[in-house]
């Protein structure tokens, strides 16, 4: 090989490392040139055979070819990295663009009545107590004084397994749940989740929930007047001072008296509207006096020990404290609804 043939080596491998098109390939050829048994090894070793007029050139071209694989490898695989952070930006990912907004979260009506509730019960030194969606009838009927022909007992109103529970139709089964846990005195809120196989329209959903109260004393009378002025500052602390509350008598198995409680309904100011069915108050709770017979079925002295038990819905509160003209609401996760809370 002379000068001039080496010359021309020189440009092949640069033409060769511009066509490489990853770090292996260019790898390859460095170890083809400047590996131990490599071209120019090889050169390096036949240099004395050179004529030695030829040798100085030889030397230099020998030199330059050397410089140019040492250059150019190192120059190609920056170029390659260069290209693949490139394919990034073309694959979507810029790790430099602004982050996309999402909006922040918050939180739904139903949590932020319940609470609310808790907020303004616990004031009143109640705490929180719950109990299993899955109940048994005796908790959820026959503990609560439901005798088996009464209403809510039909099939047809409650969800029943086959394993002969049922899905709890009210939250007041944890009364019976809390009372054989413990003695009085009693002090519980427990929200939760209900289910009756009501036919959904716009104040109703076979899936709802509520928030059952229970105050037991063994030491002092508690009366019907306790009940009262607690729904009633209960009422004025959730929808504000011009809330009108009234109580009407009605009847449940597991309290005597009982009483129903409205309030004024907030949509249309106690005008009347579709959602207070053009009455101008919303039932909001059932409630009463604990009857002895429950008392008796948990082994509180029904003699000594006096109580108030209520059980509120919820969807009812939020749908007047916030002007929801729609149960359904509540439940379609309609992102423009949820956003304007
Ligand atoms: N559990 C009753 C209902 O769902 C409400 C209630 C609770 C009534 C506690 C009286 C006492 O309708």
């Amino acid at each position: 090989m002379n000068s001039a043939e080496l010359k021309e080596l020189t440009d092949e491998v640069v033409v060769a490392l511009g066509a490489a098109t990853d770090d292996d390939a260019v790898e390859a050829l460095r170890i083809k040139y400047l590996g131990r048994k490599g071209i120019l090894p090889a050169l390096m070793k036949g240099m004395k055979d050179v004529d030695p007029s030829e040798r100085a050139a030889m030397g230099i071209a020998a030199n330059e070819l050397k410089n140019a694989v040492t250059d150019g490898v190192a120059k190609r695989k920056d170029e390659l990295a260069a290209m693949n952070d490139s394919e990034e930006v073309s694959s979507g990912f810029d790790c430099s663009l602004p982050g996309r907004w999402h909006g922040l979260g918050s939180m739904h009506p139903i949590t932020m009545v319940i609470e609310e509730a808790i907020r303004i019960f616990g004031k009143l030194g109640f705490v929180v107590a719950e109990g299993p969606d899955v109940e048994t009838h005796y908790n959820n009927f026959e503990a609560l004084n439901t005798p088996p022909h009464h209403p809510s007992q039909d099939e047809r109103d409650t969800f029943w397994l086959h394993t002969g529970e049922l899905l709890r139709t009210q939250t007041s089964p944890v009364q019976i749940r809390t009372m054989n846990e413990q003695k009085p005195p009693v002090r519980i809120i427990t929200p939760g989740r209900c289910y009756r196989r009501d036919t959904t329209d716009a104040t109703h959903s076979a899936n709802f929930h509520q928030i059952e109260g229970l105050y037991i004393e063994a030491e002092r009378k508690v009366s019907l007047a306790d009940l009262k002025s607690t729904m009633a500052y209960f009422a004025k602390e959730m929808m504000g001072d011009n809330v009108e509350v009234r109580f009407r008598p009605h009847f449940f198995p597991f309290t005597e008296p009982s009483v129903e409680c409205d309030f004024t309904c907030h949509v249309c100011g106690g005008d009347g509207c579709r959602v207070c069915k053009q009455s101008g108050w919303i039932e909001i709770a059932g409630a009463g006096m604990v009857d002895p017979r429950v008392l008796e079925r948990v082994g509180y002295d029904p003699e000594t020990t006096t109580g108030f038990a209520f059980g509120m819905g919820i969807e009812r509160i939020a749908m007047i404290k916030y002007g929801i003209n729609d149960i359904r609401h509540l439940y379609e996760n309609d992102m423009r609804f949820l956003a304007q809370f």
